[in-house]
């Protein structure tokens, strides 16, 4: 039976699982259920036979503008410890799961919305998408990984730049920076999502997994031990029936039928 969510719509179809955070009229603004929702929806997408994950965010003014400062006023220190910590775990299901999620950034990424979208594989974005993290603006910091994965991502004196200032970035900036990968006009930014979701999820995915978890695990490791990983993934994929499917197909000249094994 499918899930039923409060604040996120959920869909799988064609093999590409899309999630919306749906409380446009705070824009889609990250209180604990909505973590906690979308904690439960990276589970789904892994039960499902989705090969890759959209993340996205409804209305056209948001994807999702950060952490809910209304719940956050009246947090305690205890509280915001519980906060953080699933903020953390969202993110680190995300990079967990098998399936690559990408982020289709269409408004306002700000705080949590950056950190969320960071977690993803990757982001494409629209031409109104803003990117920053302005916690200090609030007398807060970035609490879901943004002081982490940011700089991992741009690099880390880009990254204090972002964090210090609370400055926001538009989306030619953000691709310049490294931070997106794509920018396009905002009623095409689902279209390319789901196109670069359908092309990944026709590839063997037993194959994008390992490539998954290893660029992630090798990025934050010694090069040595990073190509180890890579070895020890490579040659595991030679005892799939995808593999096997995919080479002979090569060499028959036909297209591969991956199974998922
Ligand atoms: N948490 C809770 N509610 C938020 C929110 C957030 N992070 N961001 C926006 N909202 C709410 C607003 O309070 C407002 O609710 P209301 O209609 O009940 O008053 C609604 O969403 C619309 O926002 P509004 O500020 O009126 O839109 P805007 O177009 O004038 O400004 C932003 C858009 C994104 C610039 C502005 O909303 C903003 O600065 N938001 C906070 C960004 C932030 O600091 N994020 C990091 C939090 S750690």
């Amino acid at each position: 039976m499918a899930t039923t969510y409060e604040t996120l719509l959920f869909e799988v179809q064609d093999k590409t699982a899309t999630i919306t955070v749906n409380r446009p009229d705070k824009l889609n603004a990250l209180n604990p259920t909505v973590i906690r929702e979308l904690t439960r929806a990276v589970y789904e997408v892994s039960n499902s036979d989705a090969g890759a994950a959209i993340v996205t965010g409804a209305g056209d003014k948001a994807f999702v503008a950060g952490a809910d400062i209304a719940a956050m006023s009246k947090m305690s220190t205890t509280e915001a410890k519980a906060f953080s910590d699933a903020g953390h775990r969202l993110a680190w299901h995300i990079e967990q799961s098998a399936v690559p999620f990408i982020a289709a950034v269409n408004g306002f990424a700000l705080g949590g919305g950056t950190e969320l979208a960071l977690a993803c594989d990757f982001i494409y974005a629209s031409e109104k998408a803003r990117f920053g993290q302005p916690e200090v603006n609030l007398g807060l910091m970035p609490g879901f990984g943004g002081t982490q994965r940011l700089a991992r991502r741009i690099g880390i004196g880009r990254a204090r730049e972002l964090v210090y200032t609370g400055d926001l970035v538009n989306a030619d900036e953000s691709l310049r920076i490294g931070l997106i990968n794509r920018v396009v006009p905002p009623g095409e930014l689902m279209v390319a999502a789901r196109e670069v979701a359908a092309k990944i999820s026709s590839k063997a995915p037993v194959a994008i997994a390992r490539c998954k978890r290893v660029m992630a695990l090798g990025a934050d490791t010694d090069l040595a031990t990073a190509c180890e990983l890579e070895a020890s993934a490579f040659h595991g994929l030679f005892g799939t029936e995808d593999a096997r499917e995919g080479t002979r197909a090569f060499l028959e000249k036909r297209a591969p039928k991956f199974e998922g094994r």
